[in-house]
């Protein structure tokens, strides 16, 4: 399938419309941004990089069940996906205390938090993705009190399907973000799940894997993009197997 006109130019990913009303093709670039744009860097090969780790795990979570928007991966840094309807929600899930978490409470960082923490927060550049709460989501109309509660339970359950995925291959999975979209009325995931969506740890080191590397240090480009690697490597070879 061919793209036709670039429909929307985010801070890390083009989207592309296609010849078929329905798919759209996601480019993504390498491009990398932390502080809502503020710290911003291009990193050769992270577009490719992270293509083939959300390519993974999408995969991963489709043959568990979770209705994912991915169709194709149809270049190194293209994917083809269904259309959704983007809803102006991000979906956090915690399982250990790191990043906005230990700002905003005094927690030590990488304490286990059980149950894991599932938070919401409004897609708003303008206004740093503020943290909302199910109030918001059905005063404001952003989501409905069905789809909010739908999002949470998958959420949940690719927690779990991921927590095992990532200990099998030596990563702690600290916390992560997901964006949910609609399709017939029914919630589908969209968006990535990459190291720059999510804080990866080395279950050995405890090194970070993650875009924590880029927001501490946006010029060691080497280190990143090394950390982004190891991760998609360990992933090949767990699907290889
Ligand atoms: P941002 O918008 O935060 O700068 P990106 O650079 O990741 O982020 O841009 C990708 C955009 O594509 C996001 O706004 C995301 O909501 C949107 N998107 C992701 N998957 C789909 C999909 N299947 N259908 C429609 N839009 C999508
Ligand atoms: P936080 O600790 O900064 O709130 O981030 C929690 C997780 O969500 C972390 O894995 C990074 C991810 N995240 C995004 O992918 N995009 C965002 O805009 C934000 C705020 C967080």
């Amino acid at each position: 399938m061919k793209k036709t006109s670039e429909l929307y130019r985010g801070k890390s990913k083009t989207v592309y419309c296609t010849e078929e009303k329905d798919f759209l093709i996601i480019h993504f670039r390498d491009d990398i941004s932390a502080n809502n744009g503020l710290k911003f860097q291009n990193f050769a090969g992270k577009g490719s990089i992270n293509n083939a780790i959300n390519h993974f795990v999408m995969t991963k979570l489709q043959d568990n069940g979770i209705k994912c928007h991915l169709e194709n991966k149809i270049s190194d840094n293209e994917l083809l996906v269904k259309k959704l309807i983007m809803l102006p929600i991000e979906c956090v899930l915690r399982n250990r205390a790191a990043g906005s978490l230990i700002k905003r409470i005094d927690i030590k960082e990488g304490i286990v938090l059980n149950p894991p923490i599932f938070e919401i927060f409004l897609k708003n550049d303008m206004k740093n993705d503020p943290m909302i709460n199910h109030s918001y989501c059905e005063t404001f109309g952003w989501v409905s009190k069905k789809h909010l509660i739908t999002m949470k339970s998958i959420t949940y359950k690719i927690n779990d399907i991921l927590n095992k995925l990532f200990n099998d291959i030596s990563i702690i999975l600290v916390d992560f973000k997901l964006e949910f979209g609609l399709l017939n009325n029914e919630i589908v995931l969209g968006d990535e799940f990459s190291p720059d969506t999510a804080r990866l740890w080395d279950i050995k080191n405890m090194d970070k894997l993650d875009k924590d590397l880029f927001r501490k240090n946006p010029t060691n480009s080497s280190g990143v993009i090394q950390a982004y690697e190891l991760v998609a490597s360990r992933l090949s070879n767990y699907f290889i197997k």
